[in-house]
């Protein structure tokens, strides 16, 4: 018979090379193309990160202008699209709706399904960059019951994103540069994470050559999970859920009792063991923003910051290298900024989209590329002879 390693969760496995990212979770590093995130985040911009997460450099200024340029022209979703959003409840999940959307794409934008033509490949990908702002922004207006806003192409990605979340026929929303700056770390921050849960959906779903849009909604399937993208959301609520700094320690010890399958949203990494260093550019940015909105003393803040103490002196939290993860300061921001905690996957969905089509492309374009076909340890029935259904 075969024999086959047997490693549940891949936790020793490599299911690719990859020349993406590079993490180091034991010392806390975070490198795209040998960057580090934090460097990125604080001097870079997101749109500068995918130019170099697709293509592997950062741009001379003129290849980022062309490339914003081809970005904006792209931001438009198909008007028939518009009958997608409505077929919904109002009352869906934006992240069903992206789903759905994201998934329908593949029958709108024929032109750009043929994985086989780079040139296919390239126009899918700054599609799929340029549309998602605009698609997360239809799922929350349906959502809310208000009119979708179109996108603006004078405005850089963070700030028509705001515009397009924010703005209503009434008002236009201009959003300070200080949030805009915040929203445009929070997408730098979560650009890529190399083979994460979903964007390892992604690279599976590709393998069989499935177009890039179906392939691209498989991974918002995916993150979809608390475990994953949905913690952002998660840790906000349990965040609420503790409610007031009195109550933290019930709730440690709740989530240290083994008799509980509670635990601490927004704690915890499977990769980084030591630090997560996108928690530390995030929480920088959430003192900025909460600075600026004036609401230092909101209560789910204080909640957070004592938590935060509580935990990482904890004997348990400490002997399993349980430290907060970057949704635990993302939900933070979102919260202040005005979206509501079912807008918080959505937005990691788009930040993450060029990190799955960057992977994506890598995988599409290594000749030597495979169908994936993980194997199993069989535990069923040895064999055995049908009965007939009277005789059983
Ligand atoms: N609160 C309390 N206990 C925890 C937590 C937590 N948040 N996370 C792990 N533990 C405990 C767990 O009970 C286990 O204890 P024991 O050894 O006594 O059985 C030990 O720590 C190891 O846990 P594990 O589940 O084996 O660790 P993992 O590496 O498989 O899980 C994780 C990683 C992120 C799924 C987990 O830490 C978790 O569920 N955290 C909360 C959800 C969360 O914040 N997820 C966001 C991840 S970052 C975003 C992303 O990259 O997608």
């Amino acid at each position: 018979a075969d024999v086959f390693t047997y490693d549940p969760g891949f936790t020793s496995t490599a299911s690719c090379d990859s020349s993406i990212t590079y993490i180091d979770g034991e010392e806390g590093v975070l490198l795209h193309r040998g960057y580090p995130i934090d460097q990125l985040a604080g001097k870079s911009h997101f749109l500068e990160v995918c130019y170099l997460l697709l293509y592997g450099e950062l741009p001379s200024s003129a290849q980022l202008e062309d490339f914003e340029k081809r970005v904006t022209m792209h931001t438009m979703v198909h008007e028939q699209m518009h009958r997608f959003f409505t077929g919904f409840r109002r009352d869906a999940h934006p992240m069903a709706v992206m789903v759905g959307v994201v998934g329908a794409m593949s029958a709108f934008y024929h032109d750009s399904t043929d994985i086989h033509d780079p040139w296919q490949r390239e126009v899918a990908s700054i599609r799929l960059i340029a549309k998602m702002p605009t698609i997360a922004a239809m799922a929350y207006k349906y959502n809310i019951g208000q009119p979708f806003v179109y996108p603006r192409n004078d405005l850089d990605y963070a700030s028509n994103f705001l515009r397009m979340c924010f703005s209503v026929p009434a008002e236009e929303y201009v959003p300070d540069p200080i949030l805009s700056r915040a929203m445009d770390r929070i997408f730098t921050l979560h650009a890529d994470h190399e083979q994460n849960a979903s964007t390892s959906t992604v690279r599976l779903a590709s393998s069989s050559g499935a177009n890039p849009f179906a392939c691209i909604a498989a991974g918002i399937a995916c993150l979809w999970g608390p475990a994953h993208g949905g913690a952002n959301q998660a840790a906000l609520e349990c965040l609420k859920e503790i409610g007031s700094v009195d109550r933290i320690p019930e709730f440690i010890a709740k989530a240290k009792d083994p008799d509980d399958n509670f635990r601490l949203m927004g704690f915890g990494h499977r990769v980084y063991k030591n630090f997560d260093p996108r928690a530390k550019v995030m929480k920088q940015s959430a003192d900025e923003v909460l600075d600026l909105l004036g609401v230092e003393n909101n209560p789910i803040l204080a909640v957070a910051k004592e938590l935060e103490k509580q935990a990482l002196e904890d004997e348990y939290f400490i002997k399993r290298k349980l430290f907060p993860n970057v949704d635990f300061y993302s939900g933070i921001i979102l919260e202040a900024m005005g979206f509501p905690t079912s807008m918080f996957t959505p937005i990691f969905a788009l930040s993450r989209t060029v990190g799955w089509i960057s992977q994506w492309k890598e995988m599409i374009e290594d000749p030597s590329m495979k169908i994936g076909r993980p194997r199993q340890l069989y535990t069923g029935a040895t064999l055995r002879d049908y009965v007939d259904v009277e005789k059983r």
